[in-house]
């Protein structure tokens, strides 16, 4: 497996390859991302790229980009062990050009849900990942589902801006307590990791949300937000559900922000 430090090491090896399946990930990978990876696997005769960056313009000012998870051997490591080709892992002065001043904003998909809540977090998500397209040149790019709004983002940049590149979502992979998994769970204490599983419990208890909310309450969570929407435009649904519907929620517990959702078919 080669490990691309720049972008000039990761065009000289693109050059090298034909049909690419790619994973963009800011590392401190779990079973979520090796998901990703052994799905791009499956596509035969296609390599597979994993990115691991840690974004500084998705997050806020006062959000966790000091303290968010840094991994990288560890993360090589399961990259080779699950079978990657190559990860591309660049530091900010090769992502980024000093004094850049160009963003991609996607509009109304990202203001929303966690949009509200993160001013210039999409933004960040859509130019990156705008960026690693570019770069990388994939026909393939595969991201979880557990950041739903995040994969409609991405697949409305697609569509907009004509990259040629097939998104694929892949569902939510869960402990066996059903929390999501995520790099952010492993900042809980072990008794909010405990708390946490609650999450996605009140979720199974929707598509109602006041049931989900119900349950959030019992477990002493105040949810940032916690609503039904449509999958596509992730305006609100209003209730009782008619048709698709997808139940999201963001809740801090302890100081760590976490994500989840559910799809339901009403009637
Ligand atoms: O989901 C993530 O890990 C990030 O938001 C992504 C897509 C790699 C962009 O930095």
């Amino acid at each position: 497996m080669k490990v691309l430090e720049d972008l000039a090491a990761l065009r000289a090896w693109r050059a090298t390859r034909g049909e690419l399946g790619f994973v963009p990930t800011m590392g401190a990978l779990h079973e979520g991302h090796l998901t990703l990876v052994r799905r791009a696997r499956q596509a035969a005769g296609q390599a597979v790229l994993v990115s691991i960056f840690v974004n500084p313009t998705q997050f806020g000012p006062s959000e966790d980009l000091a303290s968010y998870p840094r991994t990288l051997e560890r993360d090589l490591e399961l990259c080779r062990e699950t079978g990657c080709d190559a990860v591309y892992a660049p530091g900010p002065e090769d992502m980024y050009r000093a004094g850049a001043t160009s963003f991609v904003e996607v509009g109304a998909v990202a203001e929303p849900l966690c949009g509200q809540f993160r001013p210039g977090h999409f933004r960040g998500v859509a130019t990156v990942v705008a960026k690693l397209f570019l770069r990388a040149q994939p026909q393939r790019a595969y991201f979880g589902e557990k950041d739903y709004q995040q994969l409609q983002v991405i697949r409305t940049l697609v569509r907009d801006l004509d990259f040629p590149v097939e998104v694929v979502g892949v569902p939510t992979v869960r402990e066996t307590d059903g929390l999501a998994m995520s790099s952010r769970n492993l900042r809980l204490s072990p008794s909010e990791r405990l708390k946490a599983t609650r999450i996605y419990a009140a979720l199974q208890a929707g598509p109602s949300p006041e049931a989900a909310r119900e349950v959030l309450r019992a477990a002493g969570i105040e949810p940032q937000y916690l609503e039904l929407v449509d999958p596509d435009t992730l305006l609100p649904k209003p209730w009782p559900l008619q048709g698709r519907g997808v139940l999201a929620v963001a809740a801090y517990v302890g100081n760590v922000r976490l994500i989840d959702n559910l799809a339901f078919e009403g009637a």
